[in-house]
């Protein structure tokens, strides 16, 4: 296989050609500050941010959302909208605070958002979403990437259309997920189309994403479509270390002995504490609990269990639980 072990976007150099998605609701820097140490992330993403929260000044929420520090390095910043100056604002406000690289969402399928003509919204004009990142380009100095879906449906899958404009627009990369809008996270990532995609791009590097699960799919990825990067979404959800296994085998090195239970349990506790130190007690333990499924399915001894943990509101009850998890056997 014949690629390139390092990522460059716009001049900006990224040690590896993995990047962690955007997540909405888990992305923040408790995860981000998790997940890097594992090793092998390039880069990362925060989860999509609202312009109009951004705009709106300093709630707590969006001070939760931009948190950063020295270790959450390299960090691209995804804002969604679907009005020109209002993306354009927010790319502003970011740069401001420092931000290097900004990535606008052309892909989320969540009808409170893509029905309201953003996220995958906009790929229902294309023109339109073309002009839209040509502004945002325009409005500020720092790269600014593009995240695709295939299209809003297989009637119309535009993405490979819209490279050429989105490259003339001085847009940096593209990161296309191999779905379209109306197939949400159902049936397989198309890695024909990806191929498309990458096909129409001169210049830029395209990142391939979806259904990246293991070093086996990784590999697929790039040989099959080209792609000068990939993305991993969901398969770091379960498993953090994903990331770390495929950068070894993109540099053939032999596989690393996979987490043993207390590897994983001491990384669950870590992730718990940052959490807890970005939101507080109270609202840290009840947003851990939806890694609970996550992480406990090798963990945990069936679902009762489970639901024990998932009922669990007090931050040293969720600490007790996760201590006794560790005096179990496997
Ligand atoms: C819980 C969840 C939240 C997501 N939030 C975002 C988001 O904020 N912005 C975005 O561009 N994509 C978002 N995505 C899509 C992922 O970034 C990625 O494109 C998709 O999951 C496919 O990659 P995967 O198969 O590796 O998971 C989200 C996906 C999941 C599962």
């Amino acid at each position: 296989m014949n690629l390139s072990l390092r990522l460059n976007i716009a001049g900006l150099e990224f040690g590896t050609p993995l990047l962690a998605a955007p997540m909405a609701g888990y992305s923040d820097l408790a995860f981000r500050n998790s997940l890097r140490p594992l090793g092998g992330v390039g880069l990362a993403y925060t989860e999509m941010l609202s312009p109009a929260s951004l705009l709106q000044g300093k709630g707590k929420r969006s001070r939760i959302l931009l948190a950063t520090c020295a270790e959450d390095q390299p960090l691209g910043y995804q804002i969604y909208g679907a009005h020109t100056s209002t993306l354009c604002d927010a790319a502003k406000l970011l740069e401001q605070t420092g931000v290097k690289l900004i990535d606008i969402n052309m892909g989320c399928p969540q009808r409170k958002i893509a029905g309201n003509g953003a996220g995958a919204g906009l790929l229902r004009d294309p023109e339109e979403a073309v002009r839209i990142a040509a502004s945002v380009v325009q409005s500020v100095k720092v790269p600014v990437t593009v995240k695709l879906r295939l299209g809003w449906d297989h009637e119309r899958l535009v993405a490979h259309e819209m490279v050429p404009g989105l490259e003339a627009a001085g847009v940096a990369a593209i990161t296309i997920h191999g779905r379209t809008r109306s197939q949400g996270y159902t049936g397989k990532a198309d890695l024909d189309e990806i191929r498309r995609v990458v096909q129409a791009a001169r210049n830029i590097p395209i990142i391939g994403n979806g259904d990246v699960t293991s070093p086996e799919a990784a590999r697929r990825m790039f040989e099959t479509t080209g792609c000068a990067a990939i993305m991993i979404g969901r398969g770091i959800l379960s498993n953090p270390w994903l990331i770390r296994d495929i950068w070894r085998d993109l540099q053939g090195l032999p596989p690393a002995p996979p987490p043993d239970r207390a590897e994983q349990l001491a990384y669950m506790r870590a992730h718990f504490e940052r959490m807890l130190q970005l939101y507080g007690p109270a609202v840290g333990t009840i947003l851990y609990r939806k890694w609970i499924p996550q992480y406990g399915r090798k963990l945990l001894k069936g679902r009762r269990h489970m639901v024990e943990l998932l009922q669990i509101t007090e931050a040293d009850d969720m600490r007790k639980a996760m201590d006794a998890l560790g005096q179990e056997q496997e």
